[in-house]
């Protein structure tokens, strides 16, 4: 077992905090039955007690231990998606902490696909409350580095180093206590291929809804002003900043030069984009650009989660 693994596990046993690499995004993780070890998540991520954390388990097994009255359809899906970005929103079982669900009746669980993350589930033997390892409602961390400097060098919690994330966008979020798919948060795994694993209608999620801080209106959201374009061509017509900004574009392309504007190329193709978002709106955030400017994914149900993402951060 690696020695950081073991590391990690002994500061989850003294009720500390871990920050540990996920496939999605890092975490901020602690024993989900220790409330105060959940208490100093909250305090460190400066996040309203009434938003839920995510328990974060090794397999299937273990999720009568926080969950009842569990649909088959979990099972199924679980069997498919399991470890990987799916969150399930189940009716919590009765022993189980409010301070954990945000004084909700239900709780998110999820098993990661991270070696570290398993290897560390596995260790420690118990379920890891984690919320992304971010302060509440700014970008998500998909580096080690981004972790910490999210949260400053002095920090009270060990971090586990586990490189870059794959899938670098958060899980997707499913509620599935009546049986069917209700998708609250979209994410890494595409409605399209739930559906197709339980052929019933999916319902979306009704806008306004306070349960998921993460569909907040304004949430992933850098530090610098974002502005969502249609169209690069049009952008670069009509407008010609006083002030320097960056211009994010899906794949590369032969552009006039223009004042103030710098361009930066993202990905063309949506699972590589997602790797890079991020990332990439921290590192262009310390470069004191007065505006991001993106250019708009296209409608396509693959870039879905992009969309979200960047609608959010706009906000
Ligand atoms: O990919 C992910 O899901 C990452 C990694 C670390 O697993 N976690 C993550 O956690 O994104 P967080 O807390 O940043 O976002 C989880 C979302 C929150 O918006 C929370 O409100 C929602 O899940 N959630 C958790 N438990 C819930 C519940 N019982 N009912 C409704 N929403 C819940
Ligand atoms: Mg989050």
């Amino acid at each position: 077992m690696n020695s950081l693994v073991i590391k990690a596990t002994s500061y989850l046993r003294e009720g500390k905090v871990v920050a540990f690499p996920t496939e999605t995004v890092y975490g901020l993780g602690a024993d989900a039955k220790n409330p105060q070890a959940i208490q100093e998540i909250y305090r460190l991520k400066m996040r309203p007690s009434h938003h839920p954390l995510i328990v974060h388990i090794a397999q299937m097994e273990e999720l009568a231990e926080w969950a009842c009255d569990i649909p088959q359809a979990v099972y199924k899906l679980g069997a498919l998606f399991w470890p990987g970005p799916l969150t399930v929103i189940l009716k919590k079982a009765p022993g189980i902490s409010l301070a954990l669900t945000g004084g909700q009746e239900s709780i998110g669980l999820r098993i990661p696909n991270h070696p570290l993350a398993l290897a560390l589930l596995k260790e420690f033997g118990r379920g890891i409350a984690a919320p992304s390892a971010n302060r509440f409602g700014r970008v998500s961390a998909t580096t080690a580095t981004a972790v910490q400097e999210e949260f400053g060098e002095n920090n009270s919690f060990f971090l586990l180093d586990g490189g870059q994330c794959q899938v670098g966008v958060e899980s997707t979020i499913i509620d599935m206590r009546e049986g069917t798919p209700i998708i609250l948060r979209p994410g890494a795994i595409l409605k399209e291929e739930i559906f197709s694993i339980i052929p019933k209608k999916i319902k979306f999620k009704p806008k306004n809804s306070p349960r998921v801080p993460g569909a907040l209106a304004s949430h992933y959201a850098p530090i610098t002003k974002i502005t969502l374009i249609s169209s690069v061509p049009h952008f670069l017509d009509q407008e010609s900043p006083r002030l320097p900004c960056a211009l994010l574009m899906r794949g590369k392309r032969v552009l006039r030069r223009k004042k103030n504007i710098d361009y930066v190329c993202m990905p063309p193709e949506p699972k590589a984009y997602a790797f890079m978002l991020y990332q990439t709106l921290r590192d262009l955030d310390k470069k004191n650009y007065h505006r991001l400017v993106i250019e708009l994914p296209p409608n396509e149900p693959e870039w879905e989660t992009i969309l979200d993402r960047l609608q959010r951060a706009a906000t």
